[in-house]
This record gives C-alpha cells, structure tokens and sequence, in this order.
C-alpha cells in the first residue's frame, strides 16, 4: 500500500471540543472536528439540550453556540449517545449537576451492554444521582441533576473516560475535588479544560492528582483537531506489514499519552520516522513515514503501556501474527469492555486467518506464523476490529470476505475510501 493519507480529526478531542464548547460562554469553533458517528452522537444530545451546533460536513469548521456551565435545558427527549462510550460517559458526568433537571440516556445494543457504573459510583461519591438496570450499571439510564460536593476519587481503572466524567462534575461542584489514576490515561481533558479557562492543576507523581476547583466561567476556544493516531495506526502497520509498502500519514496527533502504538512499533524495528513535528493549539503533530519491514522482532506489553495503546490493541495483534516469534499482551483486561470484547472478537476471527493465538484472561499470546490465509470474516460489529481485519485481509493469501464492514464509520466515514486508493 503507498501514498499519503491525512486521517480525520480526533475522536476524543473531537468529543471533548463540542462538550466544552457547549458548556463555555461565547462561541466556539472547531477545525477537522471527526465528521463521524460517535461524535455526531455527542453533537445530537447536545443539541436537543439546546445548544446551537452548526451542521457537521467534512472539511468545514463547526461552531458551538455555547450556553455556559449550568444553561443546558432539560431534554423532551431521550439522549441517544449511538455507539459511543465516550458520550455516554462524559454526558453523566456533565448531566449530573443539573440541579433539577432529569435527563435519560441510551444507546445501540453494544452500548446498552457496556459498564457505566465505572463512572457512575465516582460520581455518586459527589452526590451524584444515576438509576438503570444492575444498580445503574447499565443503560438506559436516568439522571436527576444535584448540587453536587467535591470528593478525592482514586479511579480503580486507568479510564480517560472516568477521570473526564469526573472533571466535568467538578465544575460545578461545591469545593475542590480531586482525581487520582492508577496509571495516567489519555490528558486530552486537562488539555482543553485548561485552555477554556478551568481552574485545574495537575500535581502528584507522574501528574496523575488533577484537581478541579468550581467557580471558573469557561470560554469559548478555538479548537483545531489534529490527526487521529488511533486511525492513523491502521496504516502504520499496514505499511510495516505489506511487502513494498510506504505510507506517509499527514497532521498526525502525537500526544504522548495516545504514542504507545509508536513505541512497539519500535519494539518491533519497523520503519518509522516522525517530521515536521510542532504544537498546535496545545496538542502535539506531526507527520508519520513509515515503510515496509522485512523482519518484525516480537514484543512484550503491560498494563504500564496498555491506557496510551489501548484501541489500537486489534491492529498491533494482526502484526503480531507476522512477528518472528511469540509476542505478549498482557494486562489488557480493559479491551473486554470496550464496543465489542475485543481479546475474544480478534482471537475468533484471526484464528479463522491461520493465526496462531492464545487468549488469556486479560491478554493474548501470539505466536507468529509466515501467512495468514484469507476466509470469511465478521466486525461483529466494531469499527476497530473492522479496519484491522482489512488489513490482515491484504497481507494474506487469498481472498477474504468481511461482514458487517460499513461498521468503520463509527471513527473513520472514509476509510474504505482510503483504502482503496491506497492500494492502487
Ligand atoms: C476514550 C478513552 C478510552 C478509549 C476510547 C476513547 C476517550 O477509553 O478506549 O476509545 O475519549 O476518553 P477508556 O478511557 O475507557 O479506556
């Protein structure tokens, strides 16, 4: 596969753009927002809460009319977050200290089965309010708004989702509330809150205390959404794998919490090289070259690496498959959780590719194997696992067949596109 691609904007950014947009005074205006299903998810809520969202179009800037911390209206409606845990998570955190006001969530048959209550029982220790099915651990879920109280919550799983819920409650709270990670997670919302105008301070070792204190007005920013790297991933090791491949991927969101792709592609001595790397708008990106590699070394991750590769796991287990020996994933357990349980859902289906894997309960061992062959293959329904099979398609033997394969718009709306002319 060669050619340049410039992969579309950044999912979690682009969630938190319009979130915070939302919740600021004055307007805000968002470059290379992901013209995609999850975000589009989060713009929908936000919407029937009576914010002013411009239309999302591909390549045009959107502009959030925003209504300030405690202006968003009771829905006559319930909030569809689609797919999206990340709106599902972050709304909760946001809704919850709507005094008065009651709110009720849901989402499609994946999302209706993943757990909530990882964010709900922080937010309860705030004073929070969430009903659902098995204690409000799963949606739909009903919130009603509270005067909320600050709190020092140790997080029990290294979730960006969970800390950004948490920081979002905490603008409203009554005094400081603190956030301690087992591990640090993604930052993209200590990033961004900070630039709206939130009081946040993150201390502690390795920066994993953040604390919030109320009483901040947020302003509207003007966001420009770089690259996103978890896209990006897939045609970094596409281009490793694939005999006579170079790909240059363009405006790529290197954020060192998000990087760990990079660093087993590395592990790996797969051709990388970063250029033209600089700051925008508080977000590190660059350019990524990345060519084929002829002989991929093992590697071995942990728990210590998995929160800054954590959806990037399928892709890097298709080039596993091609290592030169047996690599190890491990202390992966939160990839169980994720739109479908991702450990299960590659084993089955790369197995069906002549892989050669070993699942554990919170990993995988993969033994390489000199070719995958080509079959029938299923998404089952994940954007993820859909574009990492259509890799592995390529770079095996004959011919496969994907089902469910229109499931990549949920993150990347062009990437068969991209694909095809990539191939070319
Ligand atoms: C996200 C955080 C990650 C990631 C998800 C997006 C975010 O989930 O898997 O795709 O935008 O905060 P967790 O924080 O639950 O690990």
């Amino acid at each position: 596969m060669s050619g340049k691609v410039r992969v579309p904007g950044d999912k979690s950014i682009s969630h938190r753009a319009l979130l915070f947009g939302s919740i600021s005074e004055g307007i805000t205006t968002i470059e290379g927002l992901l013209p995609a299903e999850d975000p589009i998810s989060t713009a929908a809520c936000l919407r029937s809460m009576g914010v002013k969202i411009s239309q999302i179009v591909k390549g045009q800037k959107v502009e959030v009319e925003g209504v300030g911390l405690n202006g968003l209206q009771e829905p006559t409606e319930i909030l569809d977050c689609g797919n999206s845990g990340t709106t599902m998570r972050l709304m909760l955190g946001l809704l919850v200290g709507l005094e008065g006001r009651h709110f009720v969530l849901t989402g499609d048959d994946s999302l209706r089965k993943r757990p909530m209550e990882r964010v709900g029982q922080p937010l309860k220790m705030m004073g929070a309010q969430i009903r659902g099915r098995q204690y409000g651990n799963l949606a739909p879920l009903s919130v009603f708004g509270q005067r909320l109280h600050g709190a020092v919550i140790g997080t029990p799983v290294a979730s960006a989702q969970v800390k950004s819920a948490i920081l979002l409650a905490a603008l409203t709270a009554a005094g400081s509330t603190t956030v301690i990670e087992p591990a640090h997670s993604r930052d993209h919302s200590e990033r961004m809150l900070k630039a709206f105008g939130a009081n946040l301070e993150i201390g502690g070792e390795m920066g994993r205390h953040i604390n919030v204190s109320p009483g901040a007005v947020l302003t509207g920013q003007t966001v420009v959404v770089p690259g996103d790297i978890s896209s990006a991933a897939f045609w970094l090791v596409a281009a490793t794998i694939i005999p006579g491949s170079q790909i240059t991927l363009e405006n790529v969101g290197l954020n060192p919490t998000r990087t760990g792709v990079l660093e087993v592609l590395k592990l790996m001595e797969a051709n990388i090289q970063i250029i033209n790397e600089k700051k925008v708008a508080g977000e590190p990106v660059g350019d990524i070259l990345v060519t084929y590699s002829k002989k991929l070394k093992p590697f071995s991750i942990d728990a210590e690496i998995i929160p800054r590769l954590v959806d990037e796991v399928p892709i890097l287990s298709v080039a596993a498959c091609l290592c030169d020996g047996d690599s190890y994933i491990k202390g992966a357990s939160e990839l169980r959780v994720k739109e479908t349980d991702r450990l299960a859902v590659m084993t089955r289906q790369l197995t069906a590719m002549g892989a050669r894997i070993e699942e554990l309960s919170d990993g995988l061992i993969i033994h390489g194997v000199n070719q995958l062959h080509g079959a029938s293959l299923d998404s089952e329904t994940d954007h993820r696992v859909a574009m990492s099979l259509a890799i592995a398609a390529v770079v095996a033997k004959g011919d496969s067949t994907l089902a469910r394969s229109e499931s990549a718009s949920v993150s990347y709306p062009d990437f068969w596109d991209d694909f095809e002319r990539l191939r070319k």
